[in-house]
């Protein structure tokens, strides 16, 4: 729809007060608030997301852009309906060590999230939790049910909400009322190996490659193999904290990443050179629940992942005395 902007400031203010979505917020991590608009300059954001041939079209991302004259736009973004009542609605659960979050999406836009402390991950637990969550926000937008449930999280507690066996095939999809959950089909991303959770490959779909990123007591190299390197939770303290930062060190020199983020403030991985990033979970969720280029995508990024974790067989024996000698 071509839109005449008459106002100047910035544009995703200007599309919020018409009613238009953004599918992060606005927050640049989604890639998919594209418009039509030439004049607009290409900014960092835009090359982040954007092919060279979407640039040359005049296609941009609407959300960091500021109106300094009069301009012509075409906006398809989806706007707020004031009755609301989703299309396609889906739910997402992505079970964190400490935090749950439970949205609602409809045609890969979250409509509304909650994000709870996570209980333990036990059966009943999980699925009260959930199915609570999940029916409240479906009487809010009178739904009747969601048409795929997604679910993110490491094999115990995706094991316990969906009680099926690990591992899974990669990306499968099951009946969601043979695990009495309130929808259609239950979407199960793949779980690469039992000690990394699905939660944390997503966050590796848009990284690009020679990069390491840490996440919490788990660290992933993203090569030609995805190498996920996991230690104790209480790595971060203690014994296991000097064995961390001996195999963070050890990884950085082997692999001379050019990249390296975190998602969490903690020192060791800041004093590693790592860059704080945003977690990006939430929004490749609602992607992937209506994409099937990116199931396929993650369901590529299983295949290339293998697991190693610290401990005292010879292997990291090997690698410890490196270091020492290095050291
Ligand atoms: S809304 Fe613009 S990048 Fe997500």
């Amino acid at each position: 729809m071509i839109i005449n902007i008459t106002e100047t400031g910035s544009l995703k203010t200007i599309l919020e007060k018409m009613g238009y979505l953004f599918p992060c917020g606005g927050k640049g991590l989604c890639g998919r608030c594209k418009i039509t608009a030439s004049s607009l300059s290409p900014t960092s954001l835009d090359l982040r997301f954007l092919s060279d041939h979407e640039i040359s079209d005049g296609i941009r991302l609407a959300c960091d852009k500021e109106i300094l004259e009069p301009i012509e736009i075409d906006c398809d973004l989806k706007k707020k309906p004031k009755d609301i009542k989703p299309e396609h609605p889906a739910t997402y659960v992505i079970f964190g060590e400490n935090e749950t979050e439970i949205g609602l999406t409809d045609d890969g836009i979250i409509l509304e999230n909650v994000i709870l402390p996570s209980p333990p991950p036990k059966m009943i637990d999980l699925k009260a939790q959930f199915n609570l969550e999940a029916i409240e926000m479906f009487e809010k937008y009178k739904v009747a049910k969601a048409e795929t449930i997604l679910i993110l999280g490491t094999p115990e507690r995706v094991k316990a909400i969906t009680n099926i066996e690990i591992p899974f095939n990669y990306g499968d999809m099951y009946y969601a009322k043979d695990m009495n959950l309130p929808g259609e089909d239950v979407y199960i991303p793949p779980i690469p190996t039992p000690e990394t959770g699905s939660h944390d490959l997503v966050e590796l779909l848009d990284i690009p490659d020679n990069s390491l990123v840490i996440s919490g007591s788990v660290f992933m190299y993203k090569g030609d193999d995805i190498l996920c390197i996991t230690s104790d939770k209480d790595c971060l303290s203690g014994y296991g904290k000097i064995a961390f930062k001996a195999t963070l060190q050890y990884f950085i020199q082997e692999t001379k990443p050019e990249n390296i983020f975190t998602f969490e403030n903690i020192q060791e991985s800041i004093e590693a050179g790592a860059k704080l990033i945003e977690r990006r979970a939430r929004y490749l969720a609602a992607e992937l629940l209506f994409s099937n280029k990116r199931k396929a995508e993650l369901n590529r990024l299983a295949k290339r992942t293998v697991t190693m974790a610290i401990a005292d067989d010879d292997l990291w024996q090997d690698i410890f005395s490196k270091i020492e000698m290095e050291g």
